[in-house]
């Protein structure tokens, strides 16, 4: 008797890497210079050139830089963060690693994101920062919610993880808040292996992030015979990038463009083909912000059934976050009711769309939501 492997569904998730990385990967490897050498502010000045911002504080996670961010925002123990419990553990452990804690707002069933009028309702005194997530890449409403944090003094960070390559008002993410945090993490639409970026709206904020992400101090001080004789103010992390993640960083910058515009075009398919659909259906776009759709999320009322639909014509589904206000770590966390959390942790879920998707592998998934919604 033989068995016939069925083929293996189209994932949801791939791993970028071009093979051309690897001479430069070897120079590195060599060269004598593993840690944080030359290629970081290479790599830096690359990224911020092509984010269109005037500096870029490169670290070994997203989740570092959004422990950066919030530190620079002030955050102490006993302060509060106004964030969002649907996002990925990692934007909310860093407030809990300072001794903050999170204040759930509610968010947009529509689209995932931060409702602002929610957030303006939980901010009190003690509030930070207002921190946001860029659901699957779609921008949040930055303008409503930079509003809410100049209402009460207090910064507005971004958690772009999903959110390389989208643009809000016509700029790409990362120029608009306080502190805008990405991740290099493997499957992201640039990864590094691991790392990630700050990039800081003040220049003062920028110098700041060097020295805490190197123990707090200046790597371009030489004092005497050993930079660590340098006075440390205030105690640091050791969150640098290294010459090895900034090299297949740089090697992967070239390619950005080419597979952020596959993943908007096969969401630009799905969004044509879900009009009208009832049983699944997609996310609300606004005309003002474009998603780099690192994920394509859609709602659907039986989520269970419809993976196993979509399984059974060979493709991947399923949920990549869930809500962090069930974590027992966030026991101490309030929220109240959240209705639009309810709703959209009940109904996401979501499917191929990267760059690794052939025209033939959008029919295959396009066809399986034609055919769930006719069954339905
Ligand atoms: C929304 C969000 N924030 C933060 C992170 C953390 O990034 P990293 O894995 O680079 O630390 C991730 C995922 O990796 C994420 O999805």
């Amino acid at each position: 008797m033989s068995f016939t492997e069925p083929p293996a569904p189209i994932p949801l998730f791939k791993v970028f890497m071009p093979e051309s990385v690897m001479p430069h990967l070897q120079q590195t490897l060599m060269s004598g210079h593993i840690g944080e050498g030359p290629r970081v502010p290479e790599f830096e000045a690359a990224l911020a050139q092509w984010l269109g911002v005037p500096s870029v504080v490169a670290v070994n996670s997203g989740t570092s830089s959004l422990q950066l961010a919030l530190r620079l925002a002030g955050v102490g123990p006993g302060d509060e963060v106004v964030t969002t419990p649907l996002t990925c553990a990692a934007t909310n452990e860093p407030i809990l690693a300072l001794g903050g804690r999170a204040v759930w707002a509610d968010i947009d069933p529509t689209t995932g994101n931060l409702l602002a009028a929610d957030v303006a309702r939980k901010c009190t005194p003690r509030t930070k920062a207002i921190l946001a997530v860029h659901w699957g890449g779609y921008p949040c409403d930055l303008e409503a919610l930079a509003a809410v944090a100049r209402q009460h003094s207090i910064p507005l960070i971004e958690d772009a993880a999903h959110a390389l390559g989208s643009s809000y008002q016509g700029q790409r993410i990362g120029g608009y808040s306080d502190y805008v945090c990405f991740s290099f993490q493997a499957i992201k639409l640039l990864t590094t292996g691991d790392g990630g970026a700050l990039v800081c709206k003040s220049d003062a904020d920028d110098q700041r992030a060097r020295r805490l992400r190197w123990f707090g101090l200046d790597r371009r001080i030489e004092a005497g015979d050993c930079r660590w004789e340098q006075s440390i103010e205030e105690h640091g992390y050791k969150f640098h990038m290294n010459d090895i993640a900034a090299t297949i960083g740089l090697e992967q910058l070239r390619f950005l463009d080419d597979n952020l515009a596959r993943h908007q075009a096969h969401a630009a398919r799905y969004d044509a083909v879900l009009q009208g659909f009832s049983q699944v259906r997609p996310l609300a776009r606004s005309p003002d912000r474009h998603s780099a759709h690192w994920l394509y999320t859609v709602r659907v009322d039986r989520r269970a059934a419809f993976v196993a639909h979509l399984q059974a014509a060979g493709v991947a589904a399923s949920r990549v976050h869930v809500r962090n206000d069930r974590y027992a770590m966030f026991a101490a966390s309030a929220g109240g009711a959240l209705p639009g959390v309810d709703v959209f942790d009940a109904e996401q879920v979501n499917i191929p769309c990267g760059w690794w998707l052939s025209l033939a592998d959008v029919d295959t998934v396009v066809q399986a939501l034609q055919t769930y919604e006719a069954n339905a």
